[in-house]
């Protein structure tokens, strides 16, 4: 019954995900940036403040635009200032529509929206309508109003908004929009969202186990199946099955049968190791998977690459590497294409490497992400890249504009380059840039990068629901770990900043980036080392996804990270309110459900021994998974560790068919796994991957 009940879910809920509009964003600027802190004084002629989408000189350009229209009538005249001031807001991206079909006006409000709606402006008003009534008999000279589809083929349009358009309700029918979940509209003044009904933290993350593998990658299968890729540090893939919620199965997974195993290519040790995996947008028709991992040129001939470290970007190789210059850039970064069309005789699939996609040697052996991931919305290849290691980037790649070290690149795998293109063009494999990158505009950037100053991000995702919200967690140096909203040309600071704060490089033989010179992002979630209660006083933190299933209803919609060690719980952002780029966290406990499939903790520990928390996963059902060093874990309903969710209707089990049934939730009865003293804070498995994977700090 229940699991009928969960596939109607599940079926509901991927419906739903494909009814949604997906123009659902955070503050965006028309130019697809983010907007960006005013000086005090905010703009003179606009009267924007705090963030916001226009420089000076474009808020110079507004009111000479203002000038040029010439309307006499002063009621008129500060409604069209404000549209045209429109511009500046936050939200301008959205309200001039840019990612779908860019407006020479912004979407102005047509109708009120129920207060209730968690989207809807703050101050509802028919600004269209009124914008009508004021302005529609007055001469406005180079009209914005004149350049929209209609007005262009009535012929002999006059000066007044009257003579393209005959009445109100034709006006806005161009012109309005109304404004709700997935949309904005503007109202006269700076976009407000509304708050969200009950945005309080989930009191806590219930979880089961399925397995005892550790896994750095959970790649849901594009045939929408229950089957998931997991990939491991040392360099094999599987090919996984995921049991259904409540079913009381484990993991179905053949450990002596990977799908691909790449341990002799793959050099693994600390940080180094199979990194990443994606597959193609087309995979189902075209079969093309793009692995990510670190490999030692010196234990494999084809394990070759330029330097990251050269004179471009300030550069000695005879200084740098593992063994102080003996060996430079031992250690690359690769991405490999591999294909599954080509069967073997026994009809199982061979996976065979295709081309190198990239391939840049490394200057120290930390701090290099290897994360890959196909843009939802684009299609392109993200490639995530820390600084290269050593302690506070010595050498100032994150900052430096030609090096790829410390950035987030975005590179086009479906238009590949002949090999004259790749060796004119200075380009690290078989990849072309889209021309969209943010080079285009900033002619300083290396055009494979979408976003820069990074540490090592660990792990990013893009919102299920929004594929423009695209989250990356940055490992912090000493004080801070931080999650980011990235966006293209976005600069996230480091090593002029570790999180808000400014960074002070112990050496910085590569030179300085001064705060004044750029504009960084700062995080919009994050930790202090000191907020850890952690012997070791070490942090790194591992980020995760928006939970985006309905089976704890009380975590729908929010942030979830980690730290590394475990020692942190779990932490959940909430956005408040919804869209607007404003997020909340807190650490929330977690529990085992005590009828998990596989005992989550030993016998005398009621909370899960997790130990270090690598990654996070999504499949194909929308739940959201823990990827630790003891085994996979899933997010459950929270009744299952009888943590109090208002939200969620908690129906009988019914046991299944094969195990004997769990025994029934008690209420009466203390639990045990809800014991949640300070006790919970640190297991003692984890000391060990604190020297196996050393992510963090001072390497
Ligand atoms: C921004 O402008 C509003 C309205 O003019 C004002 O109330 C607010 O204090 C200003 N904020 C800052 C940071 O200047
Ligand atoms: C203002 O922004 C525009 C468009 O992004 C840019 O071309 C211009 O250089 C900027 N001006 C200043 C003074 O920053
Ligand atoms: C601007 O409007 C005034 C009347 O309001 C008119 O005298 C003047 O000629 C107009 N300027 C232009 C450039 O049309
Ligand atoms: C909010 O929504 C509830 C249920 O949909 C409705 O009963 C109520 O009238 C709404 N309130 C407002 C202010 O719209
Ligand atoms: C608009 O202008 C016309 C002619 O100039 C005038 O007859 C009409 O009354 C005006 N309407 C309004 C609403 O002001
Ligand atoms: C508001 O604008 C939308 C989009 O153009 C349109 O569908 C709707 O009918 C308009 N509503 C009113 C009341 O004009
Ligand atoms: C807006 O959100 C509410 C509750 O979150 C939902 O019931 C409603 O269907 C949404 N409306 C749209 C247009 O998505
Ligand atoms: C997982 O490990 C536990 C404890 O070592 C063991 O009892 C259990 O059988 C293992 N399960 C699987 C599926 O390997
Ligand atoms: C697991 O894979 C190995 C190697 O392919 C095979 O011999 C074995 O039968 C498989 N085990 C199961 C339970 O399918
Ligand atoms: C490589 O591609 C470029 C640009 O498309 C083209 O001009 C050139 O002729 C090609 N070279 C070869 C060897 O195909
Ligand atoms: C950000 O969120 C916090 C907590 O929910 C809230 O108090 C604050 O008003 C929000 N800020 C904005 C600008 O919405
Ligand atoms: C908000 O949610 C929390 C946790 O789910 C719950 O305890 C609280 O009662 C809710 N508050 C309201 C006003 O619904």
């Amino acid at each position: 019954m229940r699991g009928s009940l969960a596939m109607k879910m599940v079926l509901l809920s991927l419906l739903l995900s494909l009814l949604v509009h997906c123009s659902a964003s955070y503050p965006l600027c028309t130019d697809l940036r983010a907007p960006f802190n005013a000086d005090n004084a905010g703009l003179a002629f606009c009267r924007y403040n705090g963030s916001i989408c226009c420089n000076s000189s474009q808020d110079l350009q507004l009111q000479k635009q203002f000038k040029a229209m010439n309307v006499s009538d002063p009621g008129c005249a500060s409604l069209l200032k404000s549209v045209l001031c429109a511009r500046c807001d936050p939200f301008s991206g959205e309200l001039y529509q840019v990612e779908q079909a860019p407006r020479a006006v912004p979407v102005l409000c047509n109708s009120s929206v129920s207060a209730n709606s968690t989207r809807s402006q703050l101050y509802i008003l028919d600004f269209c309508s009124n914008l009508w009534d004021k302005c529609h008999n007055t001469s406005i000279l180079n009209s914005p109003f004149a350049f929209e589809s209609k007005a262009k083929t009535t012929a002999g349009f006059g000066s007044r908004i009257s003579d393209s358009w005959s009445s109100a309700a034709e006006f806005c029918n161009e012109f309005g929009g109304a404004s709700d979940n997935t949309s904005v509209c503007f109202s006269g003044g700076p976009v407000k969202l509304a708050g969200a009904e009950n945005s309080s933290t989930p009191s806590g993350v219930c979880l089961e186990k399925l397995g005892n593998g550790s896994y750095l990658n959970m790649v849901a299968h594009s045939d929408g199946s229950n089957r998931v890729f997991l990939s491991n540090q040392p360099g094999k893939i599987w090919l996984a099955t995921i049991p259904k919620q409540g079913s009381g199965e484990i993991l179905g997974i053949n450990e002596s049968s990977p799908f691909l195993d790449l341990t002799d290519e793959v050099h693994f040790e600390s940080e180094l190791g199979m990194m990443g995996l994606a597959l193609h947008p087309n995979y189902q028709n075209n079969g093309r998977f793009f692995v990510s991992f670190n490999c030692d040129k010196v234990k494999w001939p084809e394990c070759s690459g330029r330097c990251s470290c050269n004179s471009d970007v300030g550069c000695d190789p005879s200084k740098i590497g593992p063994d102080n210059g003996a060996n430079p850039c031992q250690y690359h970064s690769v991405i490999s294409e591999f294909t599954t069309n080509q069967s073997s005789p026994s009809g199982t699939v061979i996976p065979k490497e295709v081309r190198r996609i990239f391939t840049m040697g490394l200057p120290f052996s930390a701090h290099h992400g290897g994360q890959i991931l196909f843009g939802p919305k684009d299609g392109y290849l993200y490639f995530m890249m820390g600084d290269g290691g050593s302690i506070g980037d010595p050498y100032n790649f994150s900052q430096n504009r030609k090096s790829l070290l410390g950035k987030i690149m975005r590179l086009d795998v479906d238009n590949l380059p002949n090999s004259t293109m790749i060796s004119k063009s200075g380009l690290w494999g078989n990849y072309s840039v889209p021309e969209d990158n943010p080079f285009s505009v900033d002619k300083e950037l290396a055009s494979e990068i979408w976003a820069l100053g990074f540490r090592n991000p660990w792990r990013c995702s893009f919102d299920l629901e929004r594929p423009s919200y695209f989250l990356c967690a940055d490992v912090g140096q000493d004080l801070y770990e931080e999650v980011n909203i990235v966006t293209k040309g976005g600069n996230y600071g480091w090593r002029v900043y570790e999180g808000p704060i400014l960074y002070h490089p112990p050496q910085n033989p590569g030179g300085n980036t001064s705060a004044s010179s750029i504009k960084p992002i700062f995080p919009v979630m994050g930790y202090n080392h000191s907020q850890l209660q952690n012997p070791q006083g070490s942090a790194s933190i591992t980020g995760g996804y928006f939970y985006r299933s309905m089976v704890d209803p009380c975590l729908y919609g929010r942030y979830m990270y980690a730290d590394l060690y475990g020692s942190g719980g779990i932490w959940v952002g909430t956005e408040n309110p919804e869209n607007s780029g404003n997020f909340t966290s807190a650490q929330v406990p977690y529990g085992c459900a005590k009828d998990s499939p596989i005992q989550c903790g030993a016998e005398d520990e009621s909370l899960p021994a997790l130990g270090a928390i690598f990654s996070f996963g999504q499949d194909n059902s929308k739940d959201t998974f823990v990827l630790t060093s003891s085994g996979l874990y899933r997010i459950v309903s929270p009744s299952r560790c009888n943590f109090a969710c208002s939200k969620e209707t908690v129906t009988p089990r019914s046991p299944p068919a094969s195990n004997p049934p769990p025994p029934p939730p008690s209420t009466s009865m203390a639990m045990p796994w809800r014991h949640r003293g300070p006790g919970f804070s640190l297991l003692s498995p984890v000391i060990s991957y604190i020297f196996l994977f050393g992510m963090c700090c001072n390497l």
